[in-house]
């Protein structure tokens, strides 16, 4: 399924809840959002249907995000159901590594093994001043199980200029022992409108940064639709990445279509939701009209996120938390 600019748009993200057990202050408020009652979700029903009708039209990969995802009651049952789906060869989690411990040993049998960790900081009280929850040492034990399971993990971590600049380094160096990709994100302006201008720490200064320290930096081609530009540091078993979420710069080769938890289409990260497609399907379509409906989103996809964000219908972005959008 290609859309109007010729990219081939064959990777989802479904946010399964908005919920989240930490409070990281980029994301929402010290008193978090207000969450969408449980009838607003898509059911797990909904959602393998969904997943059925775009493994139809092309799509390969999905992602469950939240929120929180394991925070969503029996979020392994839609695991379960999503991996009897051939269509889809690639599923992948984001989580902030705080619930999902115990279940370490089934996501390996279900062959999941490609998860996102949120990690800003290993500086144990910046973390907790990062998140407001007190959960560094239960994440960063989960990190190190999943690498002894041999699971891929992707470590996201959100830099703020005067809040954890200091870590770049030391979160890189994870690179050198672990085969991890160690992802510095730009901060973007979702933040439950927790606060109105962010002050920006670009791409450009975190490879600053990065270029002061390592002398040598390799960079790693980039696989269609990666939205990090990938560098390693000769030796080092992982990578860094570095992703310009806010500069925007990796539009070009967009692969993706998001659905946040109730529902909400969003063909890109920066427009406010184009479509509801849990009342779609709850209006009794088949199959057939619901593939329809999704190419049709597909090639109204705008050409990036400065086209998307000038779409929008609503001017205050920043009301707008990530774990409603779907992170
Ligand atoms: N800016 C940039 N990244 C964000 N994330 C959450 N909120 C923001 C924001 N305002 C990231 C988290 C997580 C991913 C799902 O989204 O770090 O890793
Ligand atoms: Fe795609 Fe929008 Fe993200 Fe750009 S900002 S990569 S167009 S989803």
């Amino acid at each position: 399924m290609t859309d109007s600019f010729n990219r081939q748009i064959e990777y989802v993200r479904i946010a399964v809840t908005d919920r989240c057990n930490l409070r990281c202050f980029y994301c929402m408020p010290a008193e978090g959002i207000i969450y969408e009652p449980k009838k607003e979700l898509l059911t797990y029903e909904e959602i393998t249907r969904i997943l059925k009708v775009l493994g139809g039209i092309g799509f390969k990969k999905v992602r469950f995000t939240g929120g929180e995802p394991f925070l969503r009651k029996d979020f392994m049952k839609l695991l379960e159901r999503t991996s009897e789906i051939d269509a889809f060869n690639a599923i992948h989690i984001t989580s902030n590594g705080t619930l999902l411990q115990r279940h370490i040993k089934r996501l390996k049998e279900l062959g999941i093994t490609k998860i996102n960790l949120s990690i800003d900081s290993l500086n144990a009280e910046r973390f907790h001043k990062i998140t407001r929850r007190n959960d560094f040492e239960k994440v960063m034990k989960t990190f190190h199980l999943l690498i002894e399971n041999g699971f891929a993990i992707k470590l996201n971590a959100v830099i703020m200029k005067g809040i954890n600049t200091q870590d770049i380094i030391e979160l890189a160096e994870l690179s050198k022992n672990f085969n991890v990709d160690v992802r510095f994100i730009e901060e973007m302006p979702f933040n439950g409108g927790y606060k109105e201008n962010i002050e920006m720490y670009s791409a450009k200064d975190i490879y600053a940064d990065l270029n002061a320290h390592y002398p040598i930096l390799n960079k790693i081609a980039s696989k269609h639709g990666d939205t990090a530009d990938l560098i390693s540091v000769p030796g080092y078993k992982g990578n860094i990445g570095v992703i310009a979420a806010f500069s925007r710069t990796f539009c070009n080769t967009c692969n993706r279509l998001r659905i946040s938890a109730k529902g909400e289409i969003k063909s890109c990260l920066y427009d406010d939701g184009v479509f509801n497609i849990r009342d779609f399907v709850r209006s009794g379509v088949s199959d057939k009209e619901l593939a329809n409906k999704f190419a049709e989103l597909i090639r109204l996809k705008p050409k990036d996120g400065f086209e998307a964000e000038k779409m929008r219908k609503s001017p205050e972005s920043a009301l707008q938390s990530m774990s409603s959008i779907g992170g």
